[in-house]
């Protein structure tokens, strides 16, 4: 049976709102679960966008109030590369945020890039194991998903045909990608994304709007689409985009809204 999935989405008029908007979200989320649950897990993505999103947590009045001491942070994917290396997903975390603001070093849960992938992998998901205190095939709930998308549909580090789209078991995989420079990544899987209590997409850039209108409205094939493996079991899944990105989307309401319910 078809399961919906609601897609809400915001259109912000630029770049700097868009990094704004998702800094604003990663604050209500930090937040609403620091008061639940007394712990907010987060994993971010890396790539160019969530950059600036990071410079303004690091650095806005605004978001001086966000609870820190109540923080973990995980990251859905990593290269696999060292940890000072230019292509380290970490490295642009530290820079941008990491170094700027006061969150403890026993609450950053790294990939490390710098190990062959299979171990690296393997370690990843003990430390989330541990830390979340799984047991047998449970997966981890977390707070917040942050995820971007490449202009090959790609999210994560869930390439079109390539291994990790099959793994169903798994919290982590190790992910041989032959198209990308970086070509061996470790990456969540989409049962665990899926897990999350919210899952967010931040996409920007003219070059992706095309493909993300695939995403939304061709046929199911994750092979070729993997962003269409995201399906939170919440039914809830959230856009932010700027207007390139958006262009081939239904208009947005006049907030910048726009709501498509996917069946897949
Ligand atoms: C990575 C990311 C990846 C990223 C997209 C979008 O390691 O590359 O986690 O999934 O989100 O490639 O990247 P940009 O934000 O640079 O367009």
């Amino acid at each position: 049976m078809a399961a919906t999935t609601a897609v809400t989405y915001y259109v912000l008029g630029s770049a700097d709102e868009l990094a704004r908007a998702m800094a604003e979200e990663i604050l209500e989320v930090a937040q609403a679960a620091a008061a639940t649950r007394g712990i907010a897990r987060i994993a971010v993505s890396g790539g160019s966008t969530p950059k600036r999103t990071f410079e303004l947590l690091a650095s806005e009045e605004k978001f001086s109030l966000f609870p820190w001491e109540k923080v973990e942070l995980f990251w859905v994917d990593e290269r696999c590369v060292p940890p000072d290396n230019a292509d380290s997903n970490y490295r642009m975390t530290r820079e941008a945020l990491l170094e700027r603001v006061p969150l403890a070093a026993d609450r950053v849960f790294r990939i490390e890039g710098e190990l062959e992938p299979e171990q690296a992998a393997a370690r990843y998901e003990s430390a989330i194991r541990n830390r979340f205190r799984l047991e047998g095939a449970e997966l981890p709930t977390f707070d917040l998903i942050a995820l971007g998308m490449g202009a090959d549909g790609h999210t994560a580090s869930l390439f079109p045909h390539t291994e990790a789209l099959h793994e169903l078991v798994r919290i982590a995989v190790a992910n041989q990608v032959p198209q990308q420079k970086q070509s061996w990544r470790v990456t969540l899987t989409s049962p665990v994304i899926n897990q999350g209590r919210k899952v967010i997409f931040l996409i920007g850039g003219a070059d992706k709007a095309h493909v993300l209108s695939e995403v939304l409205s061709e046929k199911y094939d994750p092979e070729v689409w993997p962003s269409q493996l995201i399906r939170p079991k919440g039914g809830q899944l959230l856009f932010l985009l700027d207007r390139g990105a958006a262009a081939e989307l239904p208009p947005p309401d006049s907030t910048g809204r726009g709501h498509l319910e996917i069946q897949r």
